[in-house]
This record gives C-alpha cells, structure tokens and sequence, in this order.
C-alpha cells in the first residue's frame, strides 16, 4: 500500500489532468459510476442525505447536485487539498475517514466510498471498527457502496510491472464484503459492471504516463517508458487504439 503523504501528491497532481484522461476517470465514467449507485442503492435525492467519503475533486456531489438542483445536501469528505472548498454545489468537509466517522453531529442516509476505500484502509488499519461507526452514523434504511476495481487488473492494458504494483495497492472486494458483514451491515451484495473503453494509444500512453493509476507513482520515469514499449512490442503491436473494459465492483451494505 501507498503512504498517506505519497497518495495526497499522486491526487493532487493528477486532479489538475483529470481532462487528460477522458474515460477511464474522465466525467463520462463518474457519470457511468454514479448512475449505478443511484440504481443500485435507489438514492432519492429528495429524501437522502449522501456523503461520498475520499470524495477527491467532488465530481460525483457536482453531478449530483446538477441533475438534481433541490436534492438534499451531498457531502463531499476528502483530507487532500484538491477538494474545493468553494465549490457552491456541495457541501465540503476536509476530514479523514477517521476525523469523520467520530463526528455523532451527522447523521446521514447513504454513504459512498468510490475508488477510495484501499487509501481509506491504509490510513485506518481497523476496517472493521470504521465500518461499524459508519453503520452507526447512518439513519435507519441507511445503505453504503464501496467501488472498487478487481485486484486482478487484466482486463487492463497495463504492462507486467505495473499488473503487480496495481494488485498490491488494492483490496479484494471478498474482503470488502466480509468486513462489512461483521461490522453488522443486515445485507451486503456485490454486483459488477464493464464500462467499454476504445480510446487512441497515445492518450493511453498519457494517462500512463500522468500515472491515472495511484499505484502507478511506485513506478520511475524509466520504468513506465520501459512498460509502454513493452505493450508497443506487445499487446498494442500495430494497433492505433486500445480496446478494454473497465471493470468496477460495488459492494453495497444496508444497515
Ligand atoms: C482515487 S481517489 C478517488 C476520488 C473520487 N472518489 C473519484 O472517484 O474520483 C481516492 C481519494 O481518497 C482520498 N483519501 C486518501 N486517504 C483518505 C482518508 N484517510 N480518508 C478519506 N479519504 C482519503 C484521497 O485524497 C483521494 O481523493
């Protein structure tokens, strides 16, 4: 796993070239993620106060907030510098998972943890004690979603080095599932979806390059440029594009 302090440089640099990587964390896939929550959780945006921990620039809450103007507050939780504090949509709180989940002031309806519960986990080492506060703070029918890509990161095209950096900072969603079973959560599904990416190399080789991935800051300049001449010789031998899925686990809990 990432430390804190290298994991808050990796966000704020790459919050500043989120528009360099148009699908795989460009608006397009917040909007794809966010959908499935929605779906998947039933948000009622006139009735649920939502908080999205480890909320980084806050594009879900902008979102949110923009295709529903009169929904109820969504709070956006982040430590990082790069959540905007004067963002008139949403309603920002700079706090880490920790500082929030002993606040007994919020009560809230859903909580979602998109992409953020493997950095959340390596600052807090008790999952399980942060989960159960979590259940605590939510109202009755309260429910959480964690998003997570799969520890197996094949459906990627990533080169060799950067498949085994990719599994060590993650979770395994059997993890995720279990911890939130024992922290009491009465029902805790996962369901998976693809999202069909066919983008041209060089903006691959872009996003690689900005390391879009966190665990693409363990690697140096030379090892990433030798990582993309392996995929040239490789995988991406004669092709103008790359053509993948990108593959999310949503782990949903009801209290
Ligand atoms: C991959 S980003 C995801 C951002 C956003 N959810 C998204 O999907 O674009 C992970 C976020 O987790 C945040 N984070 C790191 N440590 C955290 C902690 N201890 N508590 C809450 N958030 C944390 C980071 O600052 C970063 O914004």
């Amino acid at each position: 796993m990432l430390s804190s302090q290298t994991v808050n440089d990796h966000y704020k640099q790459i919050s500043e070239q989120y528009d360099t990587f148009p699908l795989v964390s460009g608006i397009q896939s917040h909007i794809n993620r966010l959908e499935t929550i929605e779906e998947l959780l039933q948000l009622d945006p006139n009735t649920d106060l939502v908080v999205d921990l480890g909320a980084g620039t806050s594009e879900m809450g902008k979102l949110w907030k923009t295709k529903y103007p009169h929904a109820r507050p969504f709070l956006c939780v982040d430590p990082s510098p790069m959540l905007p504090l004067n963002e008139p949509l949403i309603e920002p709180i700079q706090a880490s998972s920790a500082d929030f989940a002993v606040r007994n002031d919020i009560h809230f309806d859903a909580m979602i943890l998109v992409q953020s519960v493997h950095n959340i986990a390596a600052a807090c080492p008790d999952l399980q004690e942060l989960f159960t506060k979590f259940r605590t703070q939510l109202r009755a029918r309260g429910r959480l979603c964690v998003a997570i890509r799969p520890l197996d990161s094949s459906n990627l095209p990533l080169f060799r080095a950067a498949h085994e950096t990719f599994a060590k900072d993650s979770l395994p969603v059997e993890l995720i599932q279990k911890t939130l079973i024992e922290a009491g959560f009465r029902r805790v599904e996962i369901k998976s979806r693809a999202m069909p990416h066919d983008l041209p190399k060089s903006l691959w080789y872009k996003a690689i390059r900005g390391r879009f991935f966190s665990n693409l800051s363990a690697h140096s300049d030379e090892e990433i440029e030798a990582g993309i001449h392996e995929l040239e010789q490789g995988i991406n031998k004669g092709r103008d594009n790359v053509v993948f899925e990108d593959i999310f686990h949503y782990v949903c809990a009801w209290k």
